[in-house]
């Protein structure tokens, strides 16, 4: 049975003040059963670690550098996320794939990198627009997957995000039926690398969920939380999402 899992992404979003939310989503779900973890953006990682230390609430981080340490100005390496608090960290957001050129190979080096530091590390995969309208969906996500995932990735270390690129932001999702073919096609790599970790690894879906939408797709077999936006940054949606995770039958 997997652990369900819902991870806000707050990306270059907040200001200390913003740790309120967290109390408020502390508050409402104090005894969720659900993993629910902030990444705030790194200035705020450890206050909002220390925030929400006695709470069922988790901190994680949005991105690493592939070394533990070294001569590279501005950048944060995973032990010091780690040290500040974090728990996870995204790795390969379409952001940073986009904004920095990030590719398959350094990413695997970036996950590598959060699971020596003890950092469950979740991956993200997903295609553009023009690949979906031309037929290459589970083309994109199996390469991605097959040359971002580290030999030592397992369940303990690793969860992957389904996160199609135009569905993020823009209020648009893919329908049912096209999430679960690709929640199950992720499914059946992991399989065949591990049959029981591939049994074991979480799968979130990203890109849009929000409060009405969130239920329809927790409903989807293979899908095992969410990573959410921009509904992450108030706590009355990022609750609303939570409650809907927490109430899904699967
Ligand atoms: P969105 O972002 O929920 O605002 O679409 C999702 C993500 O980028 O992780």
């Amino acid at each position: 049975m997997r652990r369900k899992l819902v991870v806000g992404n707050w990306k270059m979003h907040g200001l200390a003040a913003d740790l309120r939310e967290l109390d408020r989503l502390a508050d409402a779900h104090m005894h969720t059963a659900c993993d629910v973890v902030i990444c705030p953006p790194a200035t705020l990682i450890a206050t909002a670690a220390a925030r929400i230390e006695a709470t069922p609430l988790m901190v994680g981080a949005q991105d690493c550098h592939p070394q533990d340490n070294g001569a590279h100005t501005g950048d944060i390496a995973a032990p010091m996320l780690a040290d500040a608090g974090a728990r996870l960290v995204i790795v390969g957001h379409s952001e940073r794939r986009a904004d920095h050129g990030e590719e398959d190979t350094l990413i695997a080096l970036k996950m590598r990198a959060a699971h020596r530091a003890g950092l469950q590390a979740i991956l993200c995969v997903g295609e553009t627009e023009r690949e979906r309208d031309t037929g290459q969906t589970l083309d994109v996500v199996g390469r991605q997957l097959a040359d971002g995932l580290p030999d030592d990735a397992d369940a303990s270390n690793t969860v992957i995000a389904y996160e199609p690129v135009w569905a993020i932001g823009s209020g648009r999702t893919p329908d049912d039926t096209q999430i679960e073919e690709v929640h199950g096609f992720m499914r059946s790599i992991l399989q065949e690398r591990d049959t029981a970790q591939g049994d074991a690894i979480r799968l979130l879906y990203g890109g849009s969920v929000k409060p009405d939408n969130a239920a329809a797709i927790f409903a989807i077999p293979d899908v095992d939380g969410a990573l959410v936006g921009g509904a992450s940054l108030r706590a009355t949606h990022f609750s609303a999402i939570i409650a809907a995770l927490e109430s899904a039958r699967r």
